[in-house]
């Protein structure tokens, strides 16, 4: 994949939610539809395809949080998730955002790895939080995915 063939925009109010792609990181549509009227919402273009979705919202002032993050299948591997999270940071740091934070469960190993090495913190633990909020279990690489960890990046 050309970083060149590749456009980032937000979405226009008149577009169809990226459903397919907000699945890949958030199971439950029904919590999806929670935050996602209250978010801007950026996709990932490459010739009229949608292959990736970041989600922002602002529930606490200057710290926007990413709350979902996803690429398409065949694309993953590629770079497309780091190039989405530089379009995020970049786009907190022109808002004049102190920090920038992402959560994700405590089984998602490969997300720990990517955010932390792109300098990401963890900075809180969300104990419970996928055994509250979601009706059907989570599994991942073997681990029952119950608490969200918190990671921030200081701008
Ligand atoms: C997580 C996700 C957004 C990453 O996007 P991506 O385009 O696949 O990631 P990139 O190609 O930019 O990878 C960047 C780095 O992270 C690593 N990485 C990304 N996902 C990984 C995973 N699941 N396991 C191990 N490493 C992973 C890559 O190896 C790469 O490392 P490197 O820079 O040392 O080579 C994507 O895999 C995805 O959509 N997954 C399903 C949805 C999801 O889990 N979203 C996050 C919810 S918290």
């Amino acid at each position: 994949m050309q970083k060149s063939e590749v456009t980032i925009r937000a979405i226009a109010p008149y577009e169809e939610l990226p459903m397919d792609l907000l699945l890949l990181a958030d199971p439950s549509e029904e919590m999806i539809r929670s935050y996602i009227y209250q978010a801007r919402i950026y996709v990932a273009e490459k010739e009229d395809r949608l292959i990736g979705v970041y989600v922002i919202t602002l529930e606490e002032p200057g710290r926007p949080e990413i709350r979902n993050l996803a690429v398409a299948a065949d694309f993953q591997g590629q770079g497309l998730g780091k190039l989405l999270l530089q379009h995020a940071i970049a786009r907190a740091r022109e808002n004049g955002a102190s920090g920038l934070m992402i959560g994700t469960g405590n089984s998602s190993v490969g997300q720990l790895y990517l955010y932390q090495k792109m300098g990401f913190e963890i900075v809180a633990i969300r104990k419970d939080y996928f055994t509250t909020h979601y009706q059907e279990p989570i599994y991942e690489n073997g681990i029952a995915c119950k608490h969200m960890l918190v990671l921030e990046m200081a701008l």
